[in-house]
């Protein structure tokens, strides 16, 4: 086990200056303590130089990876982040491209779901001098039980991961890292497509509960009459049309683990209610039950909507409101972070041309456009649209910008055919902004019924034209 650090020590200067100036932290600190220092911190630490050359990693990186420090250190980042490779990608190298600290999940080859923080730190000449990753785990072992490795990997790969670089997206981070073991009732807020389920997982992914379910559900999605056997379940033979035996709810399900309401604002009112008797007294009845169960769960909430004002509409409970608030955590909107927009362009543009086999790049030109428009769907439309640029912009790029653009209007073409022309932008837009047809619905006032009809039309046509 000796060696991981010997890097650092090696580096007379950096010790020096590591002790310089700020005494009392270092001085009288010998070797050996700082290795038993390193060693046996809660996180995993990954330390690289400038270049991106592995230093030393810590016993506890060893651990939550399963790679042995031998198979790392003095390697080449470059040489081992890849999607056959070790690291699905790296912190590190993102670090040394921005110059900036940079969070991030990756994956690993061994079935392992990391959380990493990139920290540069810099030489008198402004060079990156070394990069101090602290790392989190966020594997989920039930996963390796189930399936060989090979399979996991696929799973993981599959996964959404997370990257940020702005401060504010820093700070949800920290803070969402903080309370992600503590078992208080947490309340993400933020516009559409800002990442709050994302988020939400990746909370329950870096807790004790995270071996635990995750259970999930939309209140926007489902009809009000079903919410509440969703979330509670019934007893056997409790009302006619029911499963004659009975069924779990939501709450029974993620016993031990976490239950993550999406939409909390459309929640009705007497199921408000009885939402906060679970939060209050962790018990509850199922639906026509009269034995009282107890539950042990962790409740993440997620709105995109100001519940203060929806309270003082009263339509949201008070007393749940303050219950859901206890640590509030609010995903600003993209266009209020616009430096992560060219940090999430090449991620996404990474993912895409891997699952499209395309090798496109963008023109520094392009990303500059990018990072101005308002994103109005976040995230999740500047992922929906980088896909659509990628899969149908291969015609250069005026191509794509008018995709992302609109166009000028002409006075010199049929009515309805313009106006066709128009509804299929609108939709398109709506989609890559929304992403299901219901909130496109809600978005754009016509019904869930019209809008699967309109786009399923406009991709038919589309698939026709491009086979021609
Ligand atoms: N920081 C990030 N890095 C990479 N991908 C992200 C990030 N944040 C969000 N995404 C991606 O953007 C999309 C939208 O994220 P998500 O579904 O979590 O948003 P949301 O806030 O829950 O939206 P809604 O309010 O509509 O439910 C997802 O595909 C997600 O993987
Ligand atoms: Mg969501």
């Amino acid at each position: 086990m000796d060696g991981h650090l010997i890097h650092l020590n090696r580096e007379e200067e950096y010790s020096e200056g590591a002790s310089r100036g700020r005494s009392g932290r270092v001085e009288g600190m010998d070797k050996d303590l700082l290795q038993l220092v390193f060693d046996n911190m809660y996180n995993g630490i990954y330390i690289a130089d400038g270049q991106g050359v592995t230093l030393g990693v810590n016993k506890t990186f060893e651990e939550m990876s399963g790679i042995p420090a031998e198979e790392l250190v003095g390697r080449s980042l470059y040489d081992l982040v890849g999607p056959d490779n070790y690291f699905s990608g790296a912190a590190s190298l993102v670090v040394i491209e921005r110059r900036a600290p940079v969070t991030a999940t990756y994956s690993t080859k061994t079935g392992r779901k990391l959380l990493v923080k990139g920290k540069p730190i810099f030489d008198p000449d402004g060079e990156i001098r070394y990069i101090i990753s602290t790392i989190w785990d966020l594997t989920v072992v039930q996963y390796q039980q189930e399936i060989d490795a090979d399979m996991a990997r696929d799973h993981l790969l599959a996964e959404e991961d997370i990257i940020a670089c702005s401060d504010q997206m820093g700070q949800v981070i920290d803070l969402a890292l903080q309370v992600a073991n503590s078992d208080s009732t947490l309340l993400i807020t933020g516009e559409t497509g800002v990442g709050k389920s994302l988020l939400g997982k990746m909370i329950h992914r870096a807790s004790a509960r995270k071996d635990r379910p995750l259970m999930q559900i939309n209140c926007a999605s489902i009809p009000e009459s079903l919410i509440e056997s969703e979330l509670f379940g019934y007893e056997a033979g409790s009302f006619t049309g029911a499963d004659r035996r009975g069924k779990p709810g939501l709450f029974e399900m993620a016993d031990g683990g976490t239950v993550f309401l999406d939409e909390i604002s459309e929640l009705p009112l007497h199921l408000q209610s009885k939402l906060l008797g679970v939060l209050q007294d962790k018990e509850f009845f199922k639906i026509g039950g009269r034995r009282v169960r107890t539950v042990d769960v962790r409740l993440i909430a997620a709105t995109n909507r100001d519940l203060t004002r929806l309270v003082a509409e009263g339509r949201f409970r008070a007393d749940l409101f303050y219950r859901l608030n206890v640590v509030p955590i609010s995903i600003p909107p993209l266009r209020e972070r616009r430096e992560d927009i060219p940090l999430l362009v090449s991620y996404f543009l990474d993912k895409f041309n891997r699952s499209h086999n395309t090798y496109k790049t963008f023109s520094g030109e392009l990303i500059e456009h990018l990072s101005r428009l308002p994103w109005r769907g976040n995230i999740r439309e500047l992922e929906n649209t980088i896909e659509r640029l990628i899969v149908t912009g291969s015609t250069g790029e005026r191509l794509l910008f008018s995709l992302v653009e609109g166009e000028e209007i002409r006075e010199d073409r049929p009515l309805p055919e313009q106006l066709a022309e128009f509804e299929e932008k609108i939709l398109l837009q709506a989609r890559r902004r929304y992403g299901s047809t219901r909130k496109i619905a809600a978005a754009i006032g016509i019904s869930q019924a019209s809008v699967a009809r309109k786009l399923h039309r406009i991709d038919m046509e589309e698939k026709r034209g491009n086979g021609k």
